[in-house]
């Protein structure tokens, strides 16, 4: 029995699985179908005198204390004029635990537990700006109740291959998708009086060499694809801080670009914030500051020895850097501090932290961004009529994900697996037998390959223990259904390392094929952050679910949406490759790169090559089934014909068709065949989900300000409304279209 545990089914039992039809409303469900707005508030200028006092009375040596780090976490302060160390905290997954001040052991304290939140690319999966706000406004109050001004993140770097280390920190490979996820997280997280730091800035696509790649991007590329989600968290959401990223770009880092901090982001955005350096990310001092950066922070070394330290204070001493040009960094950093109340206000957010309210928003999070990718004779959701046991197999049935691998993490009481996940939701009546199926290992010469940045990934042991393959065949057998919890982890899911290939690492296809063959009834879950090649698995399978790593509820939201409470709603962000070389940036030959990386794809990134190149993915963009079926019918817009300030209001409606109630999200795409520029076979425009019950049909309407139709003219420097016919495609993923009307643009 070494090995096999027999779970008898928990305390919190209730039969789920017929109460779909009630249940599947969530509160963050829009019934109206009207997308709601999110704006920021800007950097206000009424402390301008006061900041001007402040900084008259100010030292040199005080004021380059200000634009570095002094701790892991802070920059400094000035504690005689009162002005406090800037505190922040990473990071994507919730606020992370506390870190020594200087070096990266763990603080050792007992005080900062914090709610796991899902991870990027499932909040993008929920394709819910409701969902993201819930997650930026309830993130934002746990910064304040552990007292935090700058919270590192969002990460919003474009999915450029399925093998990014950060694949699952980032949101998406479409520009659109992802700045409508990213502008009302930033909202939500600034309405608690904490600063956003946007990262990273920008073209930070790769893990592989990321400390010195020299990153080259078309300037139409760049402004379509990779910019887009950066510009609207500035220009929309107001982002009080941006982080440089660690690579070059053109030739020169990304935290001593001119071009990309000073004249992208400032002059043409406006951007008034704070430019933090990530961490070890500087290279040299007077040429930093004068090309845009703010702060620099980094790991372990002598503070004083940082670039933006005493070498500042020598420079400015030499002359070859003003007093003056000192002060506007200094000023915006107390801008900011100002804009936040951590200086000059009384009534700044006090907040709070892992609260039964805050694990219930990570759970609604959860709950919407599961998808499920296949669903043969509805083997989904479990009917549980006469089903007595349950085989839970795979190590990933267990593993936890809020800490792992290199970089942030959450220390967490909250962590529901899997496993615990269906044993709070099962009857107490179904035995669940678990085996573990797979391990996780590592070879242990490539140990060290793990979040080690001059390599392509860890090297994972991929056969199985014949033991544990044993032990998971019997399970099955003897079981009346089996769940296999396969996929990833955020041990081999890593920060500072990319993947070496799309391949189910620790044997488990294997695993799966043979399970699958001694249980028919075998329903696949993946937990993972990234593709993978699951062509063979889902040929096979009649039942396979996607889910992320997916906050401090993540199980009970899986076993919610196996058992039927939940209707799925969730789509894919990005494309689900049949192999990697159809992915644009490996068809190309153009990743890694070596010293020097070219997006030789261009614009063509995700769906975008995909549609134009005529290959066929694994799963497109956008898609996700759900409990019930969904009817586009009555498409149309309020006009025919548009002029460049106008906006396309584009209604269809959405007939559920099944019988339960459940959410689709509406995607518009648009194309335009007879283009005099090269363009992407369609690209994402607009998007709503709906709650639709069954039976019932409601009316969506998306806006789409025709601006949004411009392209990049590189010539003029302009985004330029092409005039002249488009099509609008409306459909439930980028690869199922059901609808099109023709508009002209005058
Ligand atoms: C990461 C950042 C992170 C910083 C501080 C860096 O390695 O790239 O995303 O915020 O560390 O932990």
């Amino acid at each position: 029995m070494k090995n096999k545990i027999i779970y008898l089914s928990a305390a919190l039992a209730f039969a789920v699985f017929t109460s779909c039809k009630n249940d599947a409303k969530s509160e963050s469900g829009s019934d109206s179908g009207e997308p709601k707005e999110y704006k920021g508030k800007e950097i206000g200028s009424e402390h301008d005198a006061e900041i001007d006092k402040l900084v008259s009375q100010m030292t040199l040596e005080e004021k380059i204390g200000m634009l570095h780090g002094n701790s892991m976490f802070t920059s400094g302060g000035v504690k005689r004029l009162g002005i406090p160390e800037l505190k922040m905290a990473d990071g994507p997954l919730g606020v992370r635990e506390e870190i020594s001040r200087d070096n990266w052991a763990p603080a050792g304290l007992t005080n900062d537990f914090a709610t796991y939140y899902p991870a990027g690319g499932g909040l993008a999966a929920t394709w819910n700006a409701e969902m993201a706000y819930t997650f930026g406004n309830s993130l934002g109050q746990e910064m304040r109740a552990r007292d935090k001004d700058m919270l590192l993140s969002p990460a919003i770097n474009i999915v450029r291959t399925p093998l990014g280390g950060r694949t699952y920190e980032y949101m998406s490979e479409d520009p659109f998708l992802n700045k409508k996820i990213a502008v009302p997280l930033i909202v939500g997280l600034q309405d608690n009086d904490v600063m956003a730091c946007v990262k990273h800035f920008a073209a930070n696509n790769q893990e592989t060499n990321r400390d010195f790649v020299d990153v080259q991007i078309d300037e139409r590329t760049l402004r379509e694809i990779y910019l887009p989600a950066f510009e609207a968290s500035i220009k929309e959401a107001h982002a009080y801080s941006v982080m440089g990223a660690y690579n070059k770009f053109r030739g020169e880092y990304l935290c001593e670009n001119d071009y990309m901090l000073n004249k992208i982001l400032r002059d043409e955005w406006g951007f008034k914030g704070v430019v933090v350096s990530d961490w070890a990310a500087v290279h040299s001092t007077v040429k930093s500051l004068k090309s845009g950066l703010d702060i620099e922070m980094g790991t372990p070394k002598p503070f004083n020895e940082f670039f933006l330290a005493d070498k500042l204070i020598a420079a400015a001493k030499n002359k070859e850097i003003s007093e003056a040009e000192i002060d506007i960094h200094v000023k915006r950093i107390l801008r900011t501090l100002f804009q936040v109340k951590a200086m000059g206000g009384k009534d700044r957010a006090k907040g709070s932290i892992a609260t039964e309210a805050h694990y219930q928003d990570a759970y609604k999070i959860a709950a919407e961004d599961i998808v499920l990718l296949k669903n043969e004779n509805n083997a989904l959701p479990l009917k549980l009529d006469g089903v007595k046991s349950i085989a839970v197999i795979g190590n990933n049935a267990t593993k936890k994900n809020a800490l792992g691998g290199f970089g942030a993490g959450v220390k967490t009481k909250r962590e529901v697996t899997p496993l615990e996940g269906l044993k709070n939701r099962l009857p107490s009546s179904i035995t669940i037998n678990y085996a573990e199926g797979y391990l996780e290992r590592y070879d242990e010469k490539n140990k060290g390959n793990l979040g080690n940045i001059t390599s392509n990934g860890p090297v994972t042991i991929d056969h199985l223990d014949p033991a544990k393959l044993q032990e998971a065949i019997e399970t099955a057998k003897k079981s009346d259904v089996a769940i296999i919890f396969a996929g990833s982890n955020r041990d081999y899911e890593t920060e500072a390392s990319d993947r070496r290939t799309l391949k189910l690492p620790f044997g488990q296809e294997e695993l799966i094929q043979k399970v699958l063959a001694v249980n028919p009834r075998t329903i696949v879950v993946m937990v993972a952050g990234a593709p993978f090649d699951i062509d063979a698995v889902s040929k096979k399978t009649s039942a396979l679910v996607w889910s992320w790593f997916n906050g401090s509820e993540g199980g009970n939201a899986l076993a919610d949406v196996i058992l039927g409470k939940v209707n799925p709603s969730g789509k894919l962000p990005w494309t689900m490759p049949k192999q990697i070389m159809d992915s644009p940036a490996h068809a190309t030959n153009s990743f890694p790169g070596g010293k020097t990386v070219s997006y030789a794809e261009g614009i063509l990134v995700g769906y975008r090559w995909f549609d134009t190149k005529n290959i066929a993915p694994l799963y497109p963009f956008g898609f996700g089934l759900s409990y019930t079926t969904f009817a586009f019918d009555n498409a149309k817009t309020d006009k025919t014909s548009y002029a460049e300030n106008e906006t396309i209001t584009v209604s269809v409606a959405v007939k559920n068709t099944g019988k339960v109630d459940g959410k689709e999200v509406v995607q518009l795409y648009t194309s335009k065949s007879d283009s005099k520029i090269t363009r992407a076979a369609q690209e994402l425009k607009g998007f709503q989900k709906v709650l639709v019950k069954s039976g019932s049909s409601n009316t969506v309407a998306i806006k789409v300000p025709v601006k949004e139709l411009a392209y990049y003219d590189v010539a003029t420097k302009k985004w330029t409304v092409e005039p002249g016919k488009y099509t609008l495609k409306l459909g439930n993923s980028s690869r199922d279209i059901k609808k099109e009307v023709v508009i002209t643009i005058k």
